[in-house]
């Protein structure tokens, strides 16, 4: 163990999603606040590319789907013991849509892996007692849009199970980061053809005049898994949004 910037130890961590956009964010903080970082994602690829990045023998890479039980508790037989799991992990395809035409067998990968994926961290993540699980939910839940009904129920219900698991998992510490629009590859995959007048109006719209970026996540984040005393609790890291 290393000491972090306010003197308390810094420990082990596991990012689930940490090969791209805040998931990669809150592995580089961690890693600059002297945190042991494993990061989890499906893709062999991306977590190795990211581990390059981040730099080659600072950063181990568990390659695993969260959707999927036995991957999880394969995990934590890997890593053993460990202080903090942060999740950031979705998978949006299929995900937007109007209700009445939405296509449940394509969509439901979001639930799988936000939602019932953040579960099965929660069953199988082997955390010390001061340790903390922290999701990555989403402005969606309180500020919807047409055809964002999936985006915005699981974003829901992941804050609802962060509540639920606060008590459950007790001293385990449990909350919830509630990003607004940060500029991540997530936009990519929307079925957009003016995606950049659509994130322009938004930076427009908010209260910040911006965006967010991945690091503006991340330093949040960093500073949930050293605040004692947070638990069952949203954070809202959205320029405002809620109030736009
Ligand atoms: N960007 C935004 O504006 C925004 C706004 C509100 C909320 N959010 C939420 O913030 C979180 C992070 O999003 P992001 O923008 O950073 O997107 P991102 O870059 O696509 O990150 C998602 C990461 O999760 C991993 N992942 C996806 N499915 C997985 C699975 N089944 N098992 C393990 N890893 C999986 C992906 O890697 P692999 O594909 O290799 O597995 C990827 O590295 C998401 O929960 C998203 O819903 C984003």
């Amino acid at each position: 163990m290393t000491q972090n910037g306010i003197g308390q130890q810094a420990g082990r961590a596991v990012v689930v999603g940490g090969g791209s956009g805040m998931g990669f964010a809150i592995a580089d903080a961690l890693l600059a606040d002297g945190y042991e970082v494993v990061i989890v994602g499906r893709s062999a690829e991306r977590l190795a590319d990211a581990v390059r990045e981040l730099g080659e023998g600072k950063v181990s890479a568990v390659q695993a789907d969260v959707s999927d039980e036995e991957q999880v508790s394969r995990i934590f037989e890997t890593v053993g013991t460990v202080d903090h799991v942060i999740s950031t992990a979705a998978d949006v395809a299929g995900t937007y849509g109007p209700i009445a035409t939405f296509d449940f067998e394509h969509g439901r990968g979001f639930i799988e892996t936000k939602l019932i994926g953040s579960m099965l961290l929660a069953k199988h993540a082997r955390l010390t007692g001061n340790g903390s699980l922290t999701f990555v939910s989403g402005i969606a839940a309180y500020r919807p849009a047409a055809g964002g009904a999936m985006v915005a129920s699981v974003n829901a219900a992941l804050e609802g199970l962060a509540r639920a698991l606060a008590v459950e998992l007790a001293p385990i510490r449990v909350n919830a980061v509630s990003p607004g629009w940060v500029t991540t590859g997530i936009w990519d995959r929307m079925p957009w053809d003016d995606k950049e007048q659509r994130l322009q109006a938004m930076a427009e719209k908010l209260p910040a005049r911006r965006l967010g970026t991945p690091e503006d996540i991340a330093v949040v984040v960093v500073s949930l898994l050293k605040s004692a005393f947070v638990t069952g609790t949203v954070l809202h890291v959205d320029g405002g949004h809620r109030l736009a």
